[in-house]
């Protein structure tokens, strides 16, 4: 350990609880796992808190939408969202809620400290209002047409043509999303902080080196266009933390969810009796604070958030680190491309370890966008962990094993050459502090050739056949596996699941960073175990294929217009035999049938794979669109469509006509 034991909080943002976690959210927790995992093995004290981010009006009406209460929604994802993330192997020391009693309280107080310091005021607003549904509606629950470009069907606060922001009562023809009905203007007093009264001390914090240069130039603009009051207040029906003294008004989730930081430290501490809010967060803490976040909440975290802190009598953080969003092949993540992909549909095609390895590559501590290019992807994680790293090991490890019985040599066969890996546990230690994985993982790749080189240099596997140098192959493979034991260490906070595995076969020694000064001599290794396998395209190409939204008309989807009889009339529907089924190999949706359509034969690809055996669906009648015009895919063309009733997913049910029907009747 260098230096002295530092005291370390860290969080992540907390998840939304009304959706699944994607890879885009991963971004964000494999950075934040990483470097807290790089703490501690330095020997610091480093304690990392998440928790669902629970309250608002998306969750009160997804919530509403499924028949459930709020509560249960919260809790259901909170279930996932851990699930999900220990997969990624991503550590918490707590992952709490937001609507927990610890955090009503922290809330509670710190609204009532702000009040009393005298930067809370109430004011009177005019808001759209939904007299079907009953409440007051967000900006992004009134759509309409933007009132300087015409575009139909905008949200209420900014439109996604021109880009424009404005208020939903500017917007023409708007409705309400919830009822569909125009909406009125009401009035309600609401609460507002008055973030204005911190802006000299935010303009010192923010240059004192808390945040990254491209984060202090938003700052800049921010302060630029003047700091606003903060509405913190909803009206009720709100699913939230009802404000005290008031019957139907509740803090807007935004005050809440930061609270939530300290509400989970707070859990934890009572759970584990260790330090917690006032040895964090108390105004005289020493000990280091830091949240990872995503560019889109900057200005909650550099703005409200430390002000909020102040005005409650807490410190501010040490540090705001933000990073940017993912892109997937150079393109926002999108349903229909099948880049939209959840954490969940990812472990099922590939390993935790390669994305942590790839996002790693890619991330500095900038709020640059990344980007997830697949084929590099699988081209890269495949060289470097496989080609690279994993093989030294494999390289030296049987020839201990068969020919020494797993005893390493007493002594390095090249000191020097170790002397130089041993050296890199600084600078490299320095990329990770600084959030540089990027060029950390470069270095240590870098290291990897060489290690690579020294091997093939000197071909242990020609040596043993020499009786003039047998003796020597058990000192070049320890050397080659020392080399390995090194990068491994350097790798730790990136691969913890691997480096567990192989801290096993060098001997049972949890590596630590101080670990590589001395190197693993005389003694006695287990038998190797391939530690990672390569990745296939194909793996990831599936993945691609489960992640795609169901096409249009695969969906249950809201009633659509109307038709004229004519219309309809001008879809052909035939009656058709299956004679042939298979799956389709890469595609995990899809089935191809060969169908006779009264003489006449076409190959239709469908989508009933998950409902459907192919060999069951030989013999059956199905009815087929047969002048839809041929769609080519890119396992062949699908000259038709079969129908069939449900969601597309595992609810398929084909339809057939009665028996008695003949390959090659018209359907009416
Ligand atoms: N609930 C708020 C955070 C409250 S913190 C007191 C929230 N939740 S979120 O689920 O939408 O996002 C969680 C984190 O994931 C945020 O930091 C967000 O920036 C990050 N990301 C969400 N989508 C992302 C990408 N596509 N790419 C990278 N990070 C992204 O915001
Ligand atoms: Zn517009």
């Amino acid at each position: 350990m260098s230096g002295a034991r530092r005291d370390i909080l860290v969080t992540s943002a907390l998840p939304y609880a009304n959706g699944s976690i994607h890879i885009g959210h991963l971004v964000e927790y494999i950075q934040t796992d990483i470097w807290v995992r790089f703490q501690r093995l330095r020997g610091h004290q480093c304690t990392y808190v998440c928790a669902s981010d629970a309250h608002g009006t998306p969750i009160m009406l997804k919530a509403r939408e499924l028949g459930i209460s709020p509560e249960e929604l919260v809790e259901h994802y909170r279930e996932e969202h851990q699930r999900d993330f220990a997969a990624f192997l991503v550590d918490f020391d707590n992952y709490h809620s937001t609507h927990s009693p610890e955090n009503q309280r922290l809330v509670e107080a710190i609204y009532a400290r702000l009040d009393a310091g005298g930067h809370i005021v109430r004011r009177v607003i005019r808001q759209a209002y939904d007299e079907q549904a009953g409440m007051f509606l967000p900006d992004r629950f009134v759509r309409g047409n933007c009132p300087h470009c015409g575009a139909e069907d905008q949200y209420g606060d900014s439109c996604e043509v021109c880009s424009r922001t404005y208020s939903p009562s500017e917007l023409r023809n708007p409705r309400s999303v919830i009822s569909g009905t125009p909406p009125v203007e009401r009035e309600s007093e609401h609460y507002f902080f008055r973030l204005g009264d911190f802006e000299a001390s935010l303009r010192e914090w923010t240059r004192s080196g808390v945040v990254d240069a491209g984060v202090a130039r938003k700052l800049d603009e921010w302060f630029e266009a003047g700091l606003q009051d903060w509405d913190i207040s909803r009206d009720a029906p709100y699913f939230g933390f009802r404000i005290p003294g008031t019957e139907d008004k509740y803090f807007y989730v935004w005050l809440d969810a930061p609270i939530g930081y300290i509400a989970s430290l707070e859990n934890l501490a009572q759970r584990s009796g260790g330090p917690g809010a006032e040895a964090y967060f108390g105004a005289e803490s020493a000990a280091e604070l830091y949240h990872f976040i995503g560019k889109d909440i900057a200005y909650f975290h550099t703005l409200f958030w430390p002000a909020v802190l102040e005005g409650s009598g807490h410190r501010k953080p040490s540090g705001v680190f933000v990073h940017g969003f993912l892109t997937v092949n150079g393109q926002k993540m999108s349903k229909s491309r099948g880049t939209f992909v959840s954490a969940a549909t990812y472990l099922e095609h590939l390993p935790p370890e390669f994305l942590r390895y790839y996002y790693a590559c890619k991330l500095g501590p900038g709020l640059e966008d990344i980007d997830l290019n697949l084929e590099d992807f699988v081209s890269r994680t495949n060289a470097d962990l496989v080609g690279k790293f994993v093989n030294i090991a494999s390289r030296c490890a049987g020839f201990i094993q068969r020919g020494f019985d797993g005893e390493l040599a007493v002594e390095l066969e090249d000191p020097e050459l170790y002397a130089e890996f041993s050296a890199a546990a600084e600078p490299i230690a320095a990329l990770y502090e600084a959030r540089e994985y990027g060029k950390a993982m470069r270095e240590i790749m870098a290291l990897a050739d060489r290690a690579n080189q020294y091997i093939d240099a000197h071909k242990p596997w020609l040596m043993v056949k020499d009786p003039a140098q047998a003796d020597r192959v058990q000192a070049v493979c320890t050397q080659g596996l020392n080399l390995f034991r090194a990068l491994l260490t350097y790798l730790k906070p990136v691969l913890p699941a691997t480096a567990r595995a192989a801290e096993a076969f060098l001997g049972g020694e949890a590596l630590a960073w101080s670990s590589v000064e001395r190197p693993l001599l005389g003694r006695r290794i287990d038998a190797f175990r391939p530690l990672l396998r390569r990745i296939e395209m194909r793996a990831v190409e599936r993945m691609i294929e489960a992640s795609k939204a169901p096409a249009a008309g695969e969906t249950e989807a809201a009633a659509p217009e109307e038709i004229s009889i004519d219309e309809f009339l001008r879809s052909d529907l035939v009656v058709a035999e299956v004679q042939a089924a298979e799956q389709v190999p890469g595609a995990d949706k899809l089935l191809k049938l060969t169908l006779d359509l009264g003489g006449e034969r076409r190959t239709v690809f469908a989508g009933i794979r998950a409902a459907y055996a192919p060999e069951s669906l030989v013999g059956r009648l199905v009815v087929v669109v047969a002048n839809l015009k041929p769609r080519k895919m890119r396992f062949g063309t699908s000259e038709g469509m079969v129908l069939a009733a449900g969601n597309g997913e595992q609810d398929v049910f084909l339809i057939s006509p009665d028996s008695g029907a003949k390959p090659g009747m018209r359907v009416r």
